[in-house]
Formats: C-alpha cells, sequence, structure tokens
C-alpha cells in the first residue's frame, strides 16, 4: 500500500479524467478501458487472498476489499478501478442464507416464491446493514489515482438469483413466478429495486464516482414481458442513481433485442455483449448516448496478433467518436493470463491515441 503521495505527472492526470470524460461524451487524449470481473482468481495475487479468506470473507472486511480492488489497479494499466464486492450481497440483511460454493456458484437456501416470502422480506437500513461496503469505498477513494466504479445487480438479475436460490439455465421458476403469481413478482421486484436504489446512493454518498448496473441474465426474456415486468423497476434504479449526480452504466447481456428498452429505462453509458457489432449497437441505441465494450472475453484467450486483430476491430466500429469506453462483452473469464489483459490495455492505449485524436 502507498502511504506517501508522490507527485503526478501530465499522463497520470490525463489518465484520472479519461474514463469520466468518456461517459460524458467529451473527447479524450486515449480510449478509457477497464474490464468487468478484472479483481479474481486469474490473477495469483488474488488467488493468495482465496487462500485464506473466503469470498464473503474479502466482501465483509475492507482492508480486505480494498486491497483486492487494487491489485488489478497495480498490475494493469485501466483507467477506472471496479470496488469488489457481490451483486448478492443485499440479500443478507434482507434475510436470505447466501453462500458460494466452489464449482457452483452463489446458493441461497431460502429462496423466494411466493407472496409471503416477499412479505417475510426484512426491512434494511443499507448504510448500516451493508456498512462494510461503504467503508471499503472511503478507504479506497483515499489510496486511489483512477476512479471508483461502484456496482449492483439489476432487480431482474437479483430476483432471478432469489427466485432460482442460484444460478439457473432456463430461469423456469422465475418466469413461472412472472407468469403465475405476477403480484407477487412485482412485490419482489418493487422491494429489490428500493433497496439497491438505496444501496447505489449509499455508494455514491461514500465516494464512489460512477456505478454500473449489471443486468446479466435479463437477455432471457422478450421485450413485452421486459416493458412489463422489468423496465419500470430498472428505471427507479438508474434515476436515482443518476440523480446523485454519477456517470451510471447500464450492462445486460444477450440483450440486442432489448436495447432500446434499456436505454428508455435509463443510463448514461450503454453496455454490449460481443454478441452484437458496437456500430450496429451504437446505430440502434443513437449517438446521444455514451456506449461501453465489448470484446469476447475468450478473445484474451487468443494468439496476440489475432487478440490485437479482435480488439482493433472494436475500436474500429467505435471509430473514435467521443463516448466509448473499452470493455470486455462480459467478466474476465477464470485463467485468463494476466499478459494478455495488460497487452490489450496498452494496445487500446496506444491504438486510439495514433488514430483518434
Ligand atoms: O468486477 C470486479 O472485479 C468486481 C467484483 C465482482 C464480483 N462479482 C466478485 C466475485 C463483480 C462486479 C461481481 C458481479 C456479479 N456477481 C455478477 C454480475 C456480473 C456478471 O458476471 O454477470 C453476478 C451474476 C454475480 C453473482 C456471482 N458471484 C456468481 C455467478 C459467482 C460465481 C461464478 C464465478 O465466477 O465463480 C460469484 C462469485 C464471485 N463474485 C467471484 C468474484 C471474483 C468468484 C471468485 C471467487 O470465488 O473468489
Amino acid at each position: 500500500m502507498q502511504l506517501v503521495a508522490v507527485p503526478s505527472t501530465a499522463e497520470e492526470e490525463t489518465q484520472k479524467t479519461r474514463f469520466l470524460r468518456a461517459c460524458m461524451r467529451q473527447p479524450v487524449d486515449a480510449t478509457p478501458v477497464w474490464f468487468m470481473r478484472q479483481a479474481g482468481r486469474y490473477m495469483a495475487e488474488y488467488r493468495q487472498v482465496r487462500e485464506k479468506h473466503s469470498l464473503l470473507e474479502i466482501c465483509r472486511t475492507p482492508e480486505l476489499a480494498a486491497e483486492v480492488t487494487m491489485q488489478p489497479i497495480r498490475a494493469l494499466h485501466v483507467d477506472a478501478a471496479i470496488l469488489f464486492a457481490d451483486i448478492l450481497l443485499p440479500l443478507i440483511p434482507l434475510g436470505l442464507e447466501l453462500s458460494f460454493s466452489e464449482g457452483v456458484g452463489p446458493v441461497i437456501s431460502t429462496p423466494i416464491r411466493t407472496m409471503e416470502d416477499v412479505r417475510k422480506l426484512r426491512l434494511i437500513d443499507v448504510e448500516a446493514d451493508l456498512a462494510y461496503v461503504m467503508q471499503a469505498i472511503r478507504m479506497l477513494r483515499g489510496e486511489l489515482q483512477v476512479p471508483l466504479i461502484g456496482f449492483c445487480g439489476a432487480p431482474f438479475t437479483v430476483a432471478a438469483y432469489a427466485i432460482e436460490g442460484g444460478a439457473s439455465r432456463g430461469f423456469l421458476r422465475t418466469k413461472s413466478m412472472m407468469y403465475s403469481a405476477p403480484d407477487a413478482f412485482h412485490a419482489l421486484l418493487d422491494r429489490l429495486s428500493d433497496v439497491l436504489a438505496d444501496y447505489l446512493v449509499a455508494q455514491i454518498r461514500a465516494g464512489v464516482q460512477a456505478v454500473q448496473i449489471f443486468d446479466s441474465w435479463v437477455g432471457e426474456l422478450q421485450p413485452i414481458d421486459y416493458a412489463t415486468f422489468i423496465q419500470p423497476y430498472s428505471h427507479k434504479v438508474l434515476a436515482r442513481a443518476q440523480a446523485a449526480g454519477v456517470p451510471v452504466i447500464h450492462f445486460g447481456t444477450n440483450t440486442t433485442h432489448l436495447l432500446t428498452l434499456m436505454k428508455q429505462a435509463g443510463g448514461t453509458v450503454m453496455g454490449f455483449d460481443w454478441r452484437v457489432p458496437l456500430n450496429d449497437g451504437w446505430r440502434i441505441l443513437g449517438e446521444d448516448v455514451a456506449v461501453q465494450g465489448n470484446l469476447d472475453p475468450a478473445a484474451l484467450f487468443a494468439p496476440m496478433p489475432e487478440l490485437k486483430r479482435r480488439a482493433e476491430l472494436v475500436l474500429r466500429r467505435a471509430a473514435g467518436r467521443p463516448g466509448h469506453i473499452f470493455n470486455l462483452g462480459h467478466g474476465i473469464l477464470p485463467n485468463t493470463p494476466v499478459d494478455h489483459v495488460r497487452a490489450v490495455v496498452d494496445f487500446v492505449h496506444e491504438y486510439s491515441a495514433a488514430h483518434h485524436s
């Protein structure tokens, strides 16, 4: 940990503002880049911490969460940090039993299936019940040179975990509740959207300079169901975060058919997965919004020339228009070679500085 403030160079000064400027569609010296899941098991430093502590212990110990957040900042030259936490943490104070099991992922042993279950959710005060998250944010702001991104899951994605009790393929239980018990489904999303909006506002008060909402599984839905069951609740979370005065990134996967509705729900920046060519996605949304994406995370396993070719294709599709933040189309995968991740960051900076400024 760095204790003494070192005077920063001009290059560091521009790096500090690149990400936030791009969120506002202002011109930048080079395309900013960060990665979803940039802290994690693909890094030896992370695995070392994980040998001694569970994922939940890391999340609940501000010193450890801050340390793990800093690891990719030290190892890569990324333009933003993302707070180390998990989208499912707010379920704990709501009264659900959450654990993470090796190789399986999150497990919720007390899933929500009925209106009765929704009514039993505890009333919570996010500032107090998730105080460890706010504490990690305050620690990080004292240490970081680049902007800090906070996040939460979108109401649908968090609800899907709460209803299924963990990861799922077809989301049959979630859709069954939506189609067979719509009042209970709406009540759950309404409750979660209030909690998630409060949670983002609390993170912003604690010091995060941008937030992202992850709607990782919403692509499972057809547009009419998104409009009826999801959009009002995502809108509530996005609007409250935007009103708190920071850029808001709205991300989902498999969402090409939902992009227009998702944009209507809100977001300063729209995130794409890798399935949609970035220029096509941007055309669907219109140029009055910034975009983030969208290299296939699997491309990081390719030989360097192929990897660079694919990163260049993303940059060529963005064509130097103000308002592009380079990222993957989803999170970094386990076993990703760290040197390839670092090489992409440098390539994005060098290529965009040379071609688009
Ligand atoms: O991006 C970052 O570096 C910040 C940390 C972060 C984590 N989870 C830590 C974590 C973020 C942004 C998340 C978000 C998250 N969590 C999402 C949305 C993003 C996405 O990938 O779609 C979702 C769906 C979850 C729920 C979750 N948490 C799952 C499905 C899993 C298990 C799958 C896996 O990758 O192992 C987790 C566990 C989890 N959360 C890990 C990390 C680094 C796994 C590593 C570990 O066990 O140490």
